[in-house]
C-alpha cells in the first residue's frame, strides 16, 4: 500500500499531528512507510500513486488553509480520468479552537471530505471507540486544538495527539480490508 499524507502547517502544530498518524500507520503496519509531504510540494500525480491519502490543515478563518485547497483544484482535473476513484481518505484538522467551539474544525474536515468523495474515494471516520477519541476525536477525523482558553498558543496536547495516532492506525486497517 502507498501511503501519502499531504499537509499544510505554518507553526508546527498540523505537522506533528501529521507524525502521530505516520506513527500510527507504522504501528499498526510495520512493513508501511507513509510518505509525508507539504502540500504546496505535493502534486497530482503524488495523489494517483496513493493507495491511502490522509489531508492535514489548520483551520484559517473557519476552513482549510489556501496551500491545502490550491492542491485541491490542482487535483481537479484527475476528476475527468477518474483516477482517484476507490482510494480511502483520511483527514486531520488543527485549530486554535477559541471558544471552545472549534471554531469552523468540523467545515473544515467536511470540506476535505466532499473533494475525496467528489473523487469518487472511500472516506473513513473516527469512531468513538478508538483511543483518544474525548481528547482529540471527532467523528469525521482527528482533531487538534492548539490554543488556550485565552485564545493564546499552547500547542496541541499529548492526549490529542495519541487520538491522531490511533486515527492513523484505524485508516491504514480499515484500508487493508477494503483494497
Ligand atoms: C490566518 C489564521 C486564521 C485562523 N483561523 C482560525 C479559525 O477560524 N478557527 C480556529 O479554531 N483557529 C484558527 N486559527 C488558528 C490555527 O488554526 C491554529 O493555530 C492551528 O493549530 C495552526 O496550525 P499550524 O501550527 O499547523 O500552522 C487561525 C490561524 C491563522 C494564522
Amino acid at each position: 500500500m502507498n501511503i501519502l499524507i499531504a499537509y499544510h502547517s505554518d507553526y508546527g502544530n498540523t505537522a506533528r499531528m501529521a507524525d502521530a498518524i505516520a506513527a500510527g500507520i507504522r504501528a499498526a503496519r510495520p512493513e508501511a512507510s507513509p510518505l509525508l509531504k507539504q502540500a504546496q510540494d505535493t502534486t497530482p500525480d503524488d495523489l494517483v500513486r496513493a493507495d491511502v491519502i490522509f489531508f492535514g490543515t489548520p483551520v484559517h478563518m473557519g476552513s482549510m488553509a489556501w496551500p491545502m485547497k490550491k492542491l485541491i483544484d490542482e487535483a481537479g482535473k484527475l476528476w475527468m480520468e477518474g483516477s482517484l476513484e476507490g482510494k480511502v481518505g483520511g483527514v486531520f484538522v488543527s485549530g486554535g479552537g477559541f471558544g471552545n467551539g472549534g471554531g469552523g474544525v468540523e467545515t473544515t474536515m467536511i470540506a476535505l471530505h466532499a473533494h475525496f468523495l467528489e473523487q469518487g474515494m472511500i472516506v473513513i471516520g473516527f469512531p468513538k471507540s478508538l483511543p483518544g477519541y474525548a481528547d482529540g476525536g471527532l467523528h469525521w477525523g482527528a482533531y487538534g486544538r492548539s490554543g488556550n482558553h485565552e485564545g493564546m498558543p499552547a500547542g496541541i496536547s499529548d492526549a490529542a495527539l495519541v487520538a491522531a495516532r490511533s486515527y492513523g492506525a484505524h485508516v491504514i486497517e480499515t484500508a487493508a480490508s477494503l483494497l
